[in-house]
C-alpha cells in the first residue's frame, strides 16, 4: 500500500487532519488501533474553542455541529457558597466558547471520512513507524492475520498519550517535561437536565467539582478523587452526595440526579514532549502533550497542532514549500506551552492539594480574590479560556 500521508491513531486529531488533507487532495490513511464503536465510547472532552469550531468547518463536518452545539458566552465559578460569573464575551472581543461532545464531533468526522472516501483502517495491530530518518518511511501492521505495510511521504503520530508514534522517537533527540497530580477526577454522565446552563467550577475544601452538560437532557458531573480510588469505590448515590456538598446551596438544591450512564476516572498530568518531530514523523494532539482537563485545553491544543501541521502539509504539496514543515515543532509548541500554563494555572486555582500546607492554602484564596475583584485578571481567565488565536 501507498499514500503520502500515514496517519496513526483514528481519534479528533487523527481523523480531523485527515479530513482537511483530504479536502486539500493530499492522499492519506489513517491506522486505528479499536473499532468505531470503541472510539465513539469514549466519553471526553465537551468545551471547544472558536478555532476548533472553524477547522470543523473547514474540513466540511461542521453542520451537525453548528445546529446541536451550544454557545456558552459564560462560566460559573463557584467558591464558599457563592457563584461569581466569568462573562467570556464580555471579557473578550466578544468571543465564546462551544459545548459540543467529542462522541459528536468524532462521529461527524467519521461520517464526513466515509462521505468523502476516505481511508480509515480500524483494529490495525502492532502498529510500527519504521525508516523514519530516511527519505521513504513506511508503516508496518497487522490486520487479522495479514501483515501490512503502508509506504508514505510522511507519518504523523495521533495515537494519543499511550500511543506507539512518541516511543519511536530516538530519546537522546528529544526532552520530556512533566507533572504528576496526586489526584483524579471522577466523573458521571447522567440523562438529566442540567443544574445550571451555564459551567459551574467549583473549588471547596472536600476537593474541586465540575457541572457540565452535553444538551438540555445530558449532563456531565466531576468531582476530584484521590489516585487510589476506583469507579467500584463510587455508587451513584455518594457521588450526588459528595458532589451537592460542594457546590453552594442555591446549585445542590435544585439539582436533578439520575443513574448515570458512564462512570470513569481520568487521572491529571501535565505532559510535553520536545521537539514534536523527528525526521518523517510527526506527532499532533495527546500524542505530544497532556495538560489536566481544568481548562478545557486538550482537544483544542490538538486542534492547533492539526491546524498548523495541515497548514504546512499544503504548503509542502501544493506550493512545493518546506519551510512551514521545518517550523511546525516550534510554532506548535509556543501554543502549547500556553495551554500547559493556563492549565496549570486554573488547576491549582481551584483543586485541593492534600500535600500543601497553610500558606498555599492561603496564596490560593487569595488568587480568587484577586481575580474577584480585578478585571485584569478576569480578562485573562477569559482570554485564554476562550483560547487564544492560531
Ligand atoms: P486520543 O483521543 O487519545 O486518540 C488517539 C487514538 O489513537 C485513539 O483512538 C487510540 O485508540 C488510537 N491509538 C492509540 N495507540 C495506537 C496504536 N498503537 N496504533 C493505532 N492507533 C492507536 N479537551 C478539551 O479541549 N476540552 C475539554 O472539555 C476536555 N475535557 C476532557 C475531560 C476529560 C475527563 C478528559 C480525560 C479529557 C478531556 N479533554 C478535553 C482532553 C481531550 O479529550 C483529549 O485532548 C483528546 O482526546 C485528544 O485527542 P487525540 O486524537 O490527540 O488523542
Ligand atoms: C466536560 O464537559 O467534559 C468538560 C468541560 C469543561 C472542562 C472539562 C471537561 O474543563
Amino acid at each position: 500500500m501507498r499514500t503520502q500521508v500515514g496517519i496513526i491513531g483514528g481519534g479528533p486529531s487523527g481523523l480531523l487532519l485527515s479530513q482537511l488533507l483530504h479536502v486539500r487532495g493530499i492522499d492519506n490513511v489513517v491506522l486505528e488501533k479499536h473499532s468505531r464503536e470503541h472510539v465513539l465510547g469514549r466519553i471526553r472532552a465537551g468545551v471547544l474553542e472558536r478555532g476548533f469550531a472553524r477547522l470543523m468547518r473547514e474540513a466540511q463536518v461542521g453542520d451537525r455541529m453548528d445546529r446541536e452545539g451550544q454557545v456558552h458566552e459564560g462560566f460559573q465559578i463557584a467558591c464558599n457558597g457563592t457563584l461569581d460569573r466569568i462573562d467570556l464575551k464580555g471579557l473578550t472581543r466578544g468571543d465564546t466558547v462551544l459545548v459540543y461532545g467529542q462522541t459528536e464531533l468524532t462521529r461527524d468526522l467519521y461520517e464526513g471520512r466515509d462521505a468523502l472516501g476516505g481511508t480509515v483502517i480500524h483494529r490495525a495491530e502492532e502498529v510500527e513507524p519504521r525508516d523514519i530518518e530516511t527519505q521513504a518511511p513506511y508503516i508496518t501492521f497487522r490486520r487479522g492475520c495479514e501483515a501490512i505495510r503502508l509506504d508514505c511521504d510522511y507519518i504523523v503520530g495521533c495515537d494519543g498519550f499511550h500511543g506507539v508514534s512518541r516511543q519511536t522517537l530516538p530519546k537522546h533527540r528529544v526532552r520530556e517535561f512533566e507533572r504528576v497530580y496526586s489526584f483524579g477526577w471522577l466523573g458521571v454522565l447522567t440523562q438529566t437536565p442540567p443544574v445550571s446552563s451555564e459551567l459551574i467550577y467549583a473549588r471547596h475544601e472536600r476537593g474541586f467539582a465540575l457541572c457540565s452538560l452535553r444538551s438540555a437532557a445530558l449532563s456531565r458531573y466531576y468531582i476530584q478523587v484521590p489516585l487510589t480510588d476506583s469507579v467500584d469505590d463510587w455508587t451513584d448515590e455518594r457521588f450526588f452526595e459528595e458532589l451537592r456538598r460542594r457546590l453552594p446551596d442555591q446549585v445542590s438544591a435544585t439539582m436533578v440526579t439520575g443513574p448515570s450512564i458512564e462512570k470513569s476516572v481520568a487521572p491529571l498530568r501535565s505532559y510535553v514532549v520536545e521537539p514534536m518531530r523527528h525526521g518523517r514523523l510527526f506527532l499532533a494532539g495527546d500524542a505530544a502533550h497532556i495538560v489536566p482537563p481544568t481548562g478545557a485545553k486538550g482537544l483544542n491544543t490538538a486542534a492547533s497542532d492539526v491546524h498548523y501541521l495541515h497548514e504546512a502539509l499544503v504548503h509542502h504539496y501544493i506550493h512545493g514549500d518546506d519551510g512551514c514543515l521545518d517550523h511546525y515543532s516550534e510554532r506548535a509548541l509556543a501554543r502549547v506551552w500556553k495551554a500547559q500554563r493556563f492549565s496549570w494555572w486554573m488547576t491549582a486555582l481551584l483543586h485541593r492539594f492534600p500535600e500543601r500546607g497553610d500558606y498555599d492554602q492561603r496564596l490560593q484564596e487569595t488568587e480568587l480574590s484577586y481575580l474577584r475583584s480585578s478585571d485584569v485578571a478576569r480578562a485573562s481567565l477569559a482570554e485564554n479560556y476562550v483560547g487564544l488565536p492560531f
